[in-house]
C-alpha cells in the first residue's frame, strides 16, 4: 500500500508535463510519501510548537515530502488548501480543522479521490465518519474538567465555598473543538455551583492580541472578577497585560485567580512566579503521533479511530525549574 495507483498515475502525469526536469529530485523516485498538511495558523505558541513538531516528523529522512499550507485561521483557506493536495494527487492529508464542521463536502472529494485523512488536534463533526480514516488530539472536555474540579478544590482550600464567584470568560475561536469542549466545562461547573456566575463571555480568538484588547474593553466598566478562565495561555498573557494595567492583582497573592491552558513553557514559568494560578497541559507534539498512524496504515494494520494524548496539569506546587527546562514547548 505503499503508494496509490491513482497517486503513481498523477505523478507520472506530472512527470511527463513538466518534461520530468525535476526527476533526480521528485517524490516518487525517492520513494518518498507525499503528505498534504493543512495548518490551520499560527495563532499561539501552542501552535507553533505543533507545526514544529509536524514538519520534524514529515521530513525526508522519515521518507516524507511535505506539502505544507497555513490557513492562517480561515477555514475558507482550509477548504482550498485540502482541494489543491488532493488536485496534486498526495498519498496523505493531515487536516488540524479550525472549526469542527464544514468538512462534509471537502472530505467527500478526498475520499472520491482515494486520499486518506488524518485528523490532528482539533476533531471534525461530519455526518459519515468514514470520510476521515483517524483522528489524533487532546481531549479538551476533559481539561476543562480539570481546570473547573481545580477550582472547586482552590475556592474550598481557600474557604471561599459559601462566597459569590464571578468569572470571566475568555473563550478561543468559536467551533473549535478546544473553544467547544472547554467553555463546556466551565458552563457545567457553573450549573453546578450555585455561588458561580460567568460575568462575561470574550472572545479572545486564542491569540493574545485579541486576549489583550477584549480584557482591556471589559475592565473599563467592570474589575469586579475572582477568576479569569482563559481558554489559552496567549489570550491568558494578553489578559495579564489588561490586568496590569487597569492596576488589578492576581495569582497566588492577588486578587483574581488565573487559570489557563496550554502550559507552554512561558506560561509555565508564570505559574512558577505564581502570577498563573493553574496551567492545564495541552500536547501540541502531534507529529510523531501522525506519523506512528500512517506507518501503521501502510503496513495494512488496523488503526484507531480517535486517540486521545494523556495531559497533566501544573501549579506553583508541582512544578520546577527543572520541569519547564526538561519540557520541548
Ligand atoms: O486546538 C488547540 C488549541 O489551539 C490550543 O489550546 C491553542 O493554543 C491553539 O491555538
Amino acid at each position: 500500500m505503499m503508494r496509490t495507483i491513482k497517486t503513481t498515475c498523477c505523478l507520472l502525469v506530472l512527470c511527463l508535463l513538466v518534461g520530468c526536469a525535476g526527476s533526480q529530485g521528485s517524490a516518487y523516485e525517492k520513494d518518498l510519501l507525499v503528505v498534504g498538511f493543512s495548518q490551520l495558523g499560527s495563532e499561539s505558541d501552542w501552535r507553533i510548537a505543533n507545526t514544529q513538531s509536524m514538519t520534524q516528523a514529515f521530513s525526508e529522512e522519515n521518507g516524507y515530502e511535505l506539502l505544507f499550507d497555513n490557513a492562517k485561521q480561515k477555514q475558507e483557506n482550509q477548504l482550498i488548501a485540502v482541494r489543491n493536495f488532493i488536485l496534486q494527487g498526495v498519498d496523505i492529508i493531515v487536516l488540524a480543522p479550525d472549526a469542527e464542521t464544514g468538512w462534509d463536502n471537502v472530505l467527500s472529494e478526498a475520499k472520491a479521490a482515494g486520499i486518506p485523512v488524518i485528523i490532528v488536534d482539533r476533531e471534525v463533526s461530519v455526518e459519515d465518519e468514514s470520510l476521515y480514516l483517524s483522528s489524533v488530539g487532546s481531549d479538551f472536555l476533559k481539561e476543562g474538567r480539570l481546570a473547573v474540579d481545580w477550582l472547586e478544590k482552590e475556592l474550598a482550600r481557600q474557604g471561599r465555598n459559601d462566597e459569590e464567584i464571578k468569572i470571566l470568560h475568555i473563550k478561543g475561536t468559536d467551533g473549535a473543538t478546544a473553544q467547544l469542549m472547554r467553555t463546556k466545562a466551565i458552563e457545567d461547573g457553573v450549573l453546578r455551583q450555585s455561588l458561580w456566575t460567568i460575568s462575561a463571555q470574550l472572545s479572545g480568538d486564542f491569540t493574545e492580541a485579541k486576549g489583550y484588547e477584549v480584557v482591556r474593553d471589559y475592565l473599563k466598566n467592570d474589575q469586579d472578577i475572582d477568576v479569569i478562565y482563559s481558554e489559552n495561555d496567549n489570550m491568558t498573557f494578553g489578559a495579564m497585560r489588561a490586568l496590569d494595567e487597569a492596576g488589578l492583582s492576581y495569582g497566588e497573592n492577588g486578587d483574581v485567580i488565573i487559570i489557563s491552558f496550554d502550559a507552554v513553557r512561558e506560561a509555565l514559568e508564570y505559574c512558577l512566579e505564581g502570577k498563573i494560578n493553574l496551567c492545564v497541559e495541552c500536547n501540541p507534539l502531534h507529529g510523531p503521533r501522525v506519523d506512528e498512524l500512517i506507518r501503521q496504515y501502510e503496513s495494512g494494520a488496523e488503526i484507531p479511530k480517535q486517540t486521545y494524548v494523556e495531559e497533566t496539569y501544573f501549579t506553583r506546587s508541582n512544578l520546577s525549574l527543572e520541569i519547564i527546562c526538561n519540557r520541548e514547548y
